[in-house]
């Protein structure tokens, strides 16, 4: 059953078509365990935050990377993506059913999943309220949604390490670029490797999700893992700048 959300499909199509075209870089460096914080921190979260039973959806599934988690702890599992290298290539690998399908008119029947997961897929989907809605039509209800984001407070555009050696004693610190806007860039994530992001400040998750009876029941905000420290930011005080945010929404019967 297809969604009755009012979507503007245009404004993800350059979006969709930067990750046909880099899908291939996103499955050579992110996934089957190559990626130090996957493997230490973002799959075991989500693992700890799936229910046991019942069916769970996995939203932007890439490879399927969480899909199989899924279908390992709750042993029934679909994957949604927009992008056919990745439903392809996720079909290949296995461990779950997978469709290829945007996340504002998702194929599934109404109150036909137990979980909903949404791995770093938000901040690429132009319509965040549409993705919302949704989620929570397809959850049952008490079905919970649980959404693994860039930290939308602390990893804004223009956020990053500043190494000052010009004043005395020099100073190493994170900083923020504007918070509040919500803006929409184009980052070089990697040599040749442009990809569309959209900033949200955290009440617009919050209030967006509640507007469709999504009610946060917990929020995790972890600090980046040991073998990422080691291997990417080596600064005094890395470890108290996460780079991730994970939110857990009820659907209120
Ligand atoms: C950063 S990857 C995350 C993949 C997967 N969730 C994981 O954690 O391994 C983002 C995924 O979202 C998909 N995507 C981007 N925009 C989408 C949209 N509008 N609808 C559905 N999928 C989308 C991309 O194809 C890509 O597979």
């Amino acid at each position: 059953m297809v969604g009755t959300n009012v979507v503007d499909r245009a404004a993800d199509d350059e979006s969709i078509a930067e990750w046909e075209r880099h899908a291939g870089w996103w499955h050579r460096e992110f996934t089957g365990g190559v990626d130090v914080e996957y493997a230490e921190q973002i799959l075991p979260l989500i693992d700890a935050s799936l229910p046991s039973s019942g069916r769970v959806l996995d939203l932007g599934s890439g490879d399927g990377q969480v899909t199989r988690l899924a279908t390992a702890r709750a042993g029934l599992a679909v994957g949604v993506d927009a992008v056919r290298a990745q439903v392809e290539r996720a079909a290949a690998l296995g461990g779950g059913s997978f469709v290829q399908a945007r996340l504002s008119e998702l194929p599934l029947r109404s109150a036909s999943c137990r979980a909903v997961v949404a791995c770093l897929v938000l901040e690429h989907v132009s319509d965040l309220d549409a993705a919302f809605a949704e989620a929570a039509r397809v959850l049952e209800p008490d079905g919970r949604l649980v959404a693994v984001i860039n930290h939308p407070i602390l990893q804004t555009p223009g956020s990053g390490w500043i190494d000052d050696q010009v004043v005395d004693p020099p100073e190493q610190y994170w900083r923020i670029g504007p918070y509040l806007p919500e803006v929409t860039t184009v980052e070089e994530v990697d040599d040749g490797v442009d990809l569309t992001f959209h900033h949200r400040p955290l009440h617009r998750y919050v209030n967006g999700a509640s507007a469709c009876g999504l009610l946060l029941e917990y929020l995790e905000e972890p600090a980046p893992p040991p073998a990422y420290l080691e291997r990417y930011w080596s600064f005094p005080a890395a470890d108290t700048v996460p780079r991730l945010a994970l939110l857990r929404f009820r659907n209120l019967p």
